[in-house]
């Protein structure tokens, strides 16, 4: 019998099962942080080839390996749009309402890690993609205190996250309280139905 893997260890395959309870075939989804394209090519196979992926890096870098992964996996080209401009500029690009928006914070692996996000336009893109997502949509974000500017940003996205208007809002937080070196932690918003509190 195989090694079982350890769900409640692996928050990368927690948020991945969050994903595919709200991104459904022929969904608009954003990723806010492309880095690699590994999350990327996750969303294009939930939205399928009838949805899109407005991806987003403010690297060159990013968007070219993310470009190579794509074309390695034979990804229809119909179903994707990477974006080389930072998140904070989602509403410049997109004026379609989206199922779900995904950020993985921090810096791109094997690459500069000089450059990472910061608090000022992760909160504003998040402003922006609360303004287009659907009633049930999901907005989720990965946050990595282990960067430069990683425990200030941990630190306003949390309090960002616990003012959002409870009538309109639903946030969940999973920290791993009891693990060392300063591990991920998965913040989850949704946007409430009317009948819950939430408006049209
Ligand atoms: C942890 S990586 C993302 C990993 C990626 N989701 C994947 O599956 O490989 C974080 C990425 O955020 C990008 N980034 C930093 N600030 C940004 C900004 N303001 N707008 C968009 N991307 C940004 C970095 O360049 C880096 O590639």
């Amino acid at each position: 019998m195989g090694i079982r893997k350890n769900f409640l260890t692996q928050l990368t395959e927690i948020n991945s099962h969050f994903w595919a309870q709200y991104i459904s075939q022929g969904d608009t989804v954003i990723d806010g942080t492309m880095g690699n394209g590994v999350d990327t090519l996750k969303l294009i196979k939930l939205v399928g080839d009838e949805g899109k992926v407005y991806a987003f890096d403010i690297q060159k870098e990013a968007v070219n390996r993310t470009k190579n992964l794509l074309e390695k996996e034979k990804i229809n080209n119909g179903c994707f749009v990477l974006i080389n401009d930072s998140h904070e500029n989602i509403c410049c690009h997109i004026h379609e309402h989206i199922s779900a928006a995904v950020f993985n914070l921090g810096y791109l692996p094997g690459g500069d890690h000089s450059v990472t996000t910061e608090s000022g336009s992760t909160i504003k893109a998040l402003k922006d993609c609360l303004n287009l997502l659907k009633i049930n949509g999901l907005i989720s974000v990965m946050i990595y205190e282990g960067h430069e500017k990683g425990s200030e940003e941990k630190k306003s996205l949390l309090k960002f996250a616990s003012n959002l208007d409870k009538q309109k809002y639903h946030t969940l937080y999973i920290d791993m309280i009891n693990q060392n070196n300063q591990p991920p932690s998965l913040l989850f918003i949704t946007r409430k139905h009317k009948r819950d509190g939430g408006h049209e």
